[in-house]
């Protein structure tokens, strides 16, 4: 479907030109993962495929969302004023009326919302927060808010907060809402300090592909690992003056290692303390040009992810290697939360085709 086909969408359900036309894009992580809420350093990017919406302001208190994605719930209708949870897909709608009720900010009127999503639904490609991130983004053109691009990410994420349930870290939705095209963005989760960097890799591309894995329990897994990581936090601090785990080195942590009793949450704080040393040298790589390195980190973020996080799966590892058997590959790994979604490899540009039919195979 085009943004014209979506537009024509919008006049057939409700009679009328929609005023506002946008697309916000989804995103992909290079390296640092499962640290942004543990104060760490990620690398993410945007991507071409996200959310398309169009709206239109209504007379009335009323708010219609449909989406072609979820094409059978129809118009889903709500008041302005009343907007309780239902569990569909518009209480991200009503999850950003919520938020910004809590400003202090009431909606002067309703709105026609059409939308369409161009990435695949549990992909791990961030389509949630390209939703959220665009409903701000409609509400702040037609409503005239006062909202930087950084505060639309923290109210995305106070969504998922404090509507949704899932107490994710904030990168999606600082990348998706503060994204620059053709740069991969070096942000600081501690203090959101963040910058870009020139994203060109020459004779080679990032391949993302889909493991098509259903990510049924990756909510209630993530919630697990974010508990694990606090639990290692109150023993790190203990022995360190921190208020992050990532505050602390590799060295730092392995000379308190007999101070775990639980081995797993040993294994999940080294994964986020050298993980956070990979990404700093990921940056460092980058910037050199020397995509060699970046492609080893990435092949080290992958094991760190599968054997101390524990957040692969069958699915991803597979997809992982049969992208790195490819002659040209320099690295692969998961991106995302994991549990199923998506994973990454760098190749040459002149293998993308065999690449794809290997790996579709
Ligand atoms: C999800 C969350 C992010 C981040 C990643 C893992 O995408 O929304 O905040 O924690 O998982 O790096």
């Amino acid at each position: 479907m085009t943004s014209f086909q979506l537009i024509a969408l919008h006049e057939s359900l409700y009679k009328t030109k929609p005023s506002l036309n946008i697309f916000t894009p989804g995103r992909v992580n290079l390296i640092g993962e499962h640290i942004d809420y543990n104060g760490g350093l990620v690398m993410p990017f945007a991507i071409t495929k996200g959310t398309y919406v169009t709206a239109s302001a209504r007379s009335d208190k009323t708010i219609n969302c449909f989406s072609k994605n979820f094409e059978s719930l129809g118009v889903i209708s709500f008041n302005i004023d009343d907007y309780q949870k239902a569990n569909n897909w518009a209480d991200f709608v009503k999850g950003a009326v919520f938020e910004l009720g809590k400003l202090g900010i009431s909606l002067p009127y309703g709105l026609d919302l059409t939308f369409l999503g161009t990435i695949p639904t549990s992909s791990g490609l961030s389509s949630s927060a390209s939703l959220e991130v665009s409903i701000f983004n409609i509400f702040k053109d037609i409503y005239n808010l006062d909202l930087t691009d950084e505060k639309i990410a923290l109210l995305s994420q106070a969504i998922e907060h404090d509507y949704i349930g899932v107490n994710c870290g904030i990168m999606d939705q600082f990348i998706i809402s503060c994204a620059k095209d053709d740069s991969v963005m070096l942000l600081n989760c501690a203090n959101l300090e963040h910058s870009y960097s020139n994203f060109e890799l020459g004779d080679y591309v990032i391949l993302i592909m889909n493991s098509c894995k259903k990510r049924d329990l990756a909510a209630s897994k993530y919630n697990e690992r974010l508990a694990e990581c606090m639990k290692a936090l109150e023993i790190v601090k203990k022995y360190y003056d921190v208020k992050d785990l990532c505050s602390i080195s590799v060295v730092d942590l392995i000379k308190i290692k007999d101070k775990f009793d639980d081995e797993v949450i040993y294994k999940r704080a080294l994964h986020c303390v050298s993980e956070i040393a990979r990404v700093k040298d990921c940056y460092n790589a980058l910037n050199d040009n020397d995509l060699v390195t970046v492609g080893k980190l990435l092949n080290q973020s992958h094991e760190s992810l599968k054997e101390n996080y524990e957040v692969s799966c069958k699915e991803l590892d597979l997809l992982v290697d049969t992208a790195r058997s490819i002659n040209s590959c320099l690295g692969a790994r998961m991106t995302g939360a994991g549990f199923g979604g998506c994973a990454i490899a760098i190749i040459n540009k002149d293998d993308v085709d065999s690449a794809i039919s290997k790996i579709n195979e």
